[in-house]
């Protein structure tokens, strides 16, 4: 009798989150939701549309006027903006490095935050961004707040990029991480910060596997098995 239980996830950029969540959900057999998914795609939108990151007011309206998917692929997650698929796009350079001052506005956040709501609604789900366990759902049986230290997440996604064949320089990416990090929890608006009843999780020297094994343990704690 496996209960479906909702499980917030967490952390700074990098520290494996999504990784994590997806397998987790796969163990689980419960639904993974990306939540940076949805941030990335109203910013790739916006600069498409040539719309300032600092004007709130055109963002939200434009975020109003925007439907954005997330549809389970063989691979992982799938991301629509509008009906046409946008998943390698959003993790594009111009739009991480323009994200997180699209995500620091109220109007666009408590939007967001009101279509996340929606999607957890019948449980069985892993959500992973940064306020989940804090704004989006407070009463989460288990949260997580996964970190590493930011020369360990650089290191991460300097090596993924080396994979999929993507030219970058570690110490420029760990400067990146760690601007949008500043920008994410100095930010007046449900920066990220641990909840305060969040099980922390530093990752720094563990593997995937492990990562998955330690929060699949918690979850069956509180009756996922
Ligand atoms: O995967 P990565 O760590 O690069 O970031 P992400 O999870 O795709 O999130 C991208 C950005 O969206 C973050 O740096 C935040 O600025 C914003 N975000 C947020 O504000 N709240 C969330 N729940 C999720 C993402
Ligand atoms: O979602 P988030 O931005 O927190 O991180 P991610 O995109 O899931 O993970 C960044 C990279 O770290 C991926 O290439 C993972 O394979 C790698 N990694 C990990 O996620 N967890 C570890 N314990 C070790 C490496």
């Amino acid at each position: 009798n496996t209960k479906k239980i909702r499980i917030a996830l967490d952390g700074p950029a990098a520290a494996g989150k999504s990784t994590a969540a997806k397998k987790i959900a796969e163990k689980l057999g419960f639904i993974y939701i990306d939540t940076g998914a949805m941030y990335r795609t109203l910013t790739y939108k916006a600069l498409k549309n040539q719309i300032d990151p600092k004007n709130e007011q055109e963002l939200y309206n434009l975020l109003l006027n925007t439907v954005i998917e997330l549809k389970p692929g063989i691979d992982g997650q799938l991301v629509y903006l509008d009906g046409k698929e946008v998943t390698t796009e959003i993790r594009q350079q111009d739009v991480t490095q323009n994200v997180s001052d699209v995500a620091l506005h109220q109007l666009v956040r408590s939007e967001m935050v009101r279509r996340q709501q929606e999607l957890v609604k019948n449980g069985g789900i892993v959500m992973d961004g940064r306020d989940i366990g804090t704004a989006v759902i407070p009463d989460a049986e288990l949260k997580i707040f996964m970190s590493a230290t930011a020369e360990e997440r650089a290191r991460r996604r300097f090596e993924e990029h080396q994979k999929q064949g993507i030219e970058s320089d570690l110490h420029v990416l760990q400067a990146e991480i760690e601007k949008r990090d500043h920008i994410d929890s100095t930010r007046a608006v449900s920066p990220l910060v641990k909840a305060e009843d969040a099980i922390e999780l530093d990752t720094t020297h563990m593997s995937i596997s492990e990562v998955v094994n330690k929060v699949t343990e918690l979850a069956a704690d509180r009756g996922a098995v």
